[in-house]
């Protein structure tokens, strides 16, 4: 009911800025002199890009005790409890809500004191993400949405935020959009490989006369946060026109998904050759591999002003 879901809303967002607040402390402790010892904790997963340190797994396990407190039907689909020789699949099944979650988005980030880093909660119910809490303690940032009551920073500034000139939607203009894309995780030096294909998309995002940038002018910049979360937060905000990512997990985008949703925003998804594909704008397919969001419209932008509007 509508009383159930505000009541989990207000437990989530509790539980994100408890759990922000306990990345914070141990982000400070890594500019004390035991750093050193801080850094031994890095382990490394499918390669040293792909990295966990204690605080995923402390933060986890708090989340996921409190959870299992409050809620003990409901699911737990946690990156550091799956990603231990869990295969890609789907991990959200409709059958039960489901909490999906990533302690710390941005872990590299986290180890290098760049602050771009969150945690990150989903409430999802059959299959939809319903809640999203994202927070980003070094940067004071709180992102909170739920179905049918609005999407929010720091709980009081509704989501998008105004911005003036606002660009034309990216989809057939660029010019004067910031273009968001994640390096990932695959380094495999191949050609024709995922990371040459990145480097590509790079190139023609930025370059003046190269692919879709070509085409509509000069967009303003291309960026990579480190952090699939926060690029979906800060696209629902609208300091992003587009992010796209291949080779996300569910635990990346659940929340940002939730958030960018209802604040207006689309996000799509697609699947490499072989692999089931969806492009389900309104009930995207948590589970894909790559994913497309598009900020919200601003509020001179109506549905038809999506296509472009001259500045
Ligand atoms: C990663 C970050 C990174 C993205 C990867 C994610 P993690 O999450 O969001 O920006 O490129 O796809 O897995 O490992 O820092 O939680």
């Amino acid at each position: 009911t509508d009383k159930d879901l505000d009541e989990v809303y207000s437990f989530a967002v509790q539980l994100g800025k408890d759990a922000g607040k306990l990345l914070l402390e141990a982000a400070q402790l890594r500019y004390s002199p035991t750093r050193q010892s801080v850094k031994e904790q890095l382990v490394e997963k499918e390669n040293a890009v792909d990295i966990v340190t204690k605080t995923d797994e402390d933060v986890e396990a708090f989340i996921k005790s409190s959870i299992a407190a409050k809620y003990p039907s409901h699911k737990f689909v946690g990156e550091e409890t799956y990603s231990k020789g869990s295969t890609r699949s789907y991990l959200i099944d409709d059958s039960l809500p489901t909490w999906c979650v990533d302690p710390l988005d941005g872990t590299v980030n986290y180890t290098h004191l760049f602050p771009m880093f969150c945690v990150s909660i989903a409430f999802i119910l059959k299959g939809v993400p319903l809640i999203g809490v994202i927070y980003a303690p070094f940067l004071n940032q709180l992102f909170t949405s739920c179905r049918g009551r609005g999407a929010w920073l720091n709980e009081t500034q509704a989501l998008p935020l105004v911005r003036n000139p606002i660009p034309p939607m990216p989809g057939n203009a660029p010019g004067g959009c910031i273009f968001s894309c994640e390096w990932g995780k695959d380094r495999k030096d191949i050609p024709d490989g995922n990371l040459y294909r990145k480097v590509e998309s790079f190139l023609n995002m930025a370059a003046e006369s190269g692919g879709r940038a070509g085409k509509g002018g000069m967009v303003h910049g291309v960026r990579s946060l480190g952090s699939a979360t926060l690029d979906l937060a800060y696209t629902a905000m609208g300091a992003f026109d587009i992010w796209w990512e291949g080779g996300c997990w569910e635990w990346d985008v659940a929340a940002g998904i939730a958030l960018l949703q209802e604040a207006g925003g689309l996000v799509t998804t697609a699947n490499p050759p072989g692999e089931p594909t969806t492009a389900d704008i309104e009930e995207v397919k948590l589970g894909s591999r790559l994913y497309l969001a598009i900020r919200p419209a601003g509020p001179s932008e109506n549905e038809s002003g999506r296509a472009g509007q001259e500045r």
